[in-house]
This record gives structure tokens, C-alpha cells and sequence, in this order.
């Protein structure tokens, strides 16, 4: 049977702009491993965008997100409220995340990459491994999960930029010192490019295996657009049917990055018009409210 209503069942605003949902669609949960993605549109005319997995629960026939409002499309993912529903959820995507006992894993988020690894941790920590967590945000504000985080695994770092919570600096500085004392064997990162790049050139003279999540503009996630190109150790590959996990080691980030600034413009300028659309509804609203304030005060009392 195809579904046709993906409801919000339960949404919670966890920083500014970013909010977990808890969404029906229980064909998703049964089916999808940890490192997988959906694409979702939320209606008619909306932009298909990609959406990490940040767990499932089979029995309720939920999948959850987390998303961060960045631009018009996420904005209005955000703004979903409990009982509305995504027009399409479409996935399990991409290949798993490959799950083995490796020995010490640690694993690396960052704005919206914490999501992605809550079920990597669970699965990594089911398969007989010690599991580090390393959580990066700019300041306390916007650190995402990190009581769920500390639930699933051995030892959680947080580092934000201005010192507000945990330690003052970056997740390499954590994953530098983690390196040194102790043999590490596996390393995941997911989160902004720079971040993925650093933990990837950090790793690389140590020889630990290291997988990035690469978040490159999709569009359709089935390998035919092209739009999620990149090149890994020299060849091409799509994100979408390929990754979206690769070796940190191999993946050409400069050319990820060029490719990512290509739309800009576009973005800008559709964020803006999302904008204004807002601003245009909120003052109908208050003209609406103003004629009905007008009104009631016009209406003689009755005696
Ligand atoms: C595999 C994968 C998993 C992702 N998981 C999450 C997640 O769990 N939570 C979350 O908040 N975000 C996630 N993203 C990023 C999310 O898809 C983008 O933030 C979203 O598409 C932005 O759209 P927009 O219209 O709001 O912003 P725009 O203004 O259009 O763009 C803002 C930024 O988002 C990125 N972006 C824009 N369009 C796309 C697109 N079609 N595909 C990918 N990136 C795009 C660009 O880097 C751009 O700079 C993921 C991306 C990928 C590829
Ligand atoms: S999103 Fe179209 S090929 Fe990957």
C-alpha cells in the first residue's frame, strides 16, 4: 500500500531553528539502517530535500529528523506543526553506514550531523564496540542531543567555539588528545565540510579508517540527476546511490565545495522571497485582527 499522509506525530524545538520530528511512516522505520536518508517534500510545489535518519521507532511506526531551518525549504519543514503532514517521504536511501566490531569508534557531529549519529552509536555500541562522542557547536545555545547523546555511548566531549559549554575550541583539538592516548580504530564525522576535511586530514597520517556523510545538494536520489556529483579517490561518484558515507581520505572536499557555491544565488534569493511572503501574511493577519478589533468596538452593547 502507498502511504499518502506522513503526520507530524510529536515535534520538539531543541535550539533556535532546529527541531526534532517524530513523523509517521512506518514502511521507512521497518526498512532503514543506521546512515540512511529520506528526501521529503512537503507540498505541491515545494523543493524534494534530503533528510539524515535520526533513529526510528518500529513499533510506533515512526521515523525521526532533526532539521535545521537554513534556508526556505528547511524554514518550512520547521515551521510544521503536530498533525501536519510531508506531502512525500521517500526512502530509505543511500547505503548504510558499515557496522562491524572495529574496537574504539569515535564519532564526530555537528549541527544537524548529531541526528544522523544517534543510530550509528546505537548500532556501533550493539556490535560490541566503546563508542566516543564528540559534539562541536559555536556556543552552548546550539548544542543538539547531547543528553541522548551521553545515553548511547562510552564517553561524550562537547566543544563550542566560545567556551560557553565544555571546552573552549574545535572537535579536532578533543580528537587530537583522544588519538594520542589511546589506539582508535574507527572515526565517523558527520556535520558542516570544513569539520568533515579537518577530522579526514587529522586521521590520515594515524591511518584510522574514517567515514564522512557528505552532504551535497541532491535533488531526485536516485543516481540519475547527477546534482550530488563527487569525486572520490578519483573517480566520480553520486552521493545519493553511492554514499552518502565515504572514505574521508579519498574525498576531494575542495571540489565538493565549489560545486555547493554554485547555487548561492538561488538560495539567497529564494530564502528572501520566503521571507517576504511571511511578512506579507503576518500583516494580513494583522489587519485581519485590526478590522476585527474595529469591528466588536463598533457593535453596540447589548443592555
Ligand atoms: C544526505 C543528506 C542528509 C541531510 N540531512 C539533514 C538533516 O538531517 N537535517 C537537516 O537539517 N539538513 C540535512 N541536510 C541538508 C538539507 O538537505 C539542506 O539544509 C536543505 O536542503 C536546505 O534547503 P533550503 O531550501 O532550506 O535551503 P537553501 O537556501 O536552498 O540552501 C541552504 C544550504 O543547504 C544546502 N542545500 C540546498 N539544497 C539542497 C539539496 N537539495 N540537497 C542538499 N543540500 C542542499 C546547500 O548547501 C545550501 O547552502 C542533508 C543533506 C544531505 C545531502
Ligand atoms: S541526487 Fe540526483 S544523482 Fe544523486
Amino acid at each position: 500500500m502507498i502511504q499518502t499522509r506522513y503526520e507530524v506525530v510529536r515535534r520538539r524545538e531543541i535550539a533556535p531553528k532546529t527541531v526534532h520530528l517524530a513523523v509517521r511512516a512506518p514502511e521507512i522505520a521497518r526498512k532503514y539502517r543506521p546512515g540512511q536518508f529520506v528526501i521529503v517534500r512537503t507540498h505541491e510545489h515545494g523543493e524534494r530535500v534530503p533528510l539524515s535518519l535520526a533513529g526510528s521507532d518500529m513499533e510506533e511506526g515512526l521515523i525521526y529528523l532533526l532539521v535545521q531551518a537554513v534556508g526556505k525549504t528547511s524554514g518550512e519543514i520547521h515551521d510544521l506543526a503536530v498533525g501536519d503532514a510531508f506531502l512525500d517521504v521517500v526512502g530509505p536511501l543511500g547505503r548504510p553506514t558499515p557496522i562491524a566490531e572495529y574496537g574504539t569508534c569515535v564519532l564526530i557531529g555537528g549541527g544537524f550531523g548529531v541526528g544522523a549519529l544517534q543510530p550509528i552509536a546505537t548500532a556501533l555500541r550493539d556490535a560490541g564496540n566503546r563508542v566516543i562522542a564528540i559534539l562541536g557547536a559555536r556556543q552552548r545555545s546550539l548544542v543538539l542531543l547531547e543528553e541522548e547523546t551521553r545515553a548511547l555511548c562510552d564517553e561524550v566531549y562537547v566543544t563550542t567555539d566560545d567556551g560557553s559549554h565544555g571546552r573552549k575550541g574545535i572537535v579536532t583539538d578533543v580528537l587530537r588528545e583522544i588519538i594520542e592516548r589511546a589506539p582508535v580504530h574507527f572515526v565517523m564525522a558527520v556535520g558542516p565540510m570544513l569539520m568533515m576535511k579537518a577530522v579526514s586530514e587529522l586521521t590520515r597520517p594515524h591511518r584510522i579508517r574514517t567515514l564522512v556523510s557528505l552532504n551535497t545538494i541532491m535533488v531526485d536520489g536516485t543516481g540519475m540527476c547527477g546534482s550530488c556529483r563527487v569525486v572520490v579517490g578519483g573517480q566520480t561518484r553520486f552521493a545519493c546511490v553511492h554514499g552518502p558515507d565515504f572514505d574521508g581520505h579519498l574525498v576531494d572536499f575542495e571540489a565538493i565545495r565549489q560545486r555547493n557555491a554554485m547555487y548561492l544565488a538561488e538560495e539567497r534569493e529564494a530564502l528572501e522571497r520566503r521571507r517576504a511572503e511571511m511578512e506579507e501574511s503576518c500583516q494580513v493577519a494583522a489587519l485581519a485582527g485590526q478590522t476585527a478589533t474595529a469591528r466588536q468596538s463598533s457593535t453596540p452593547k447589548e443592555s
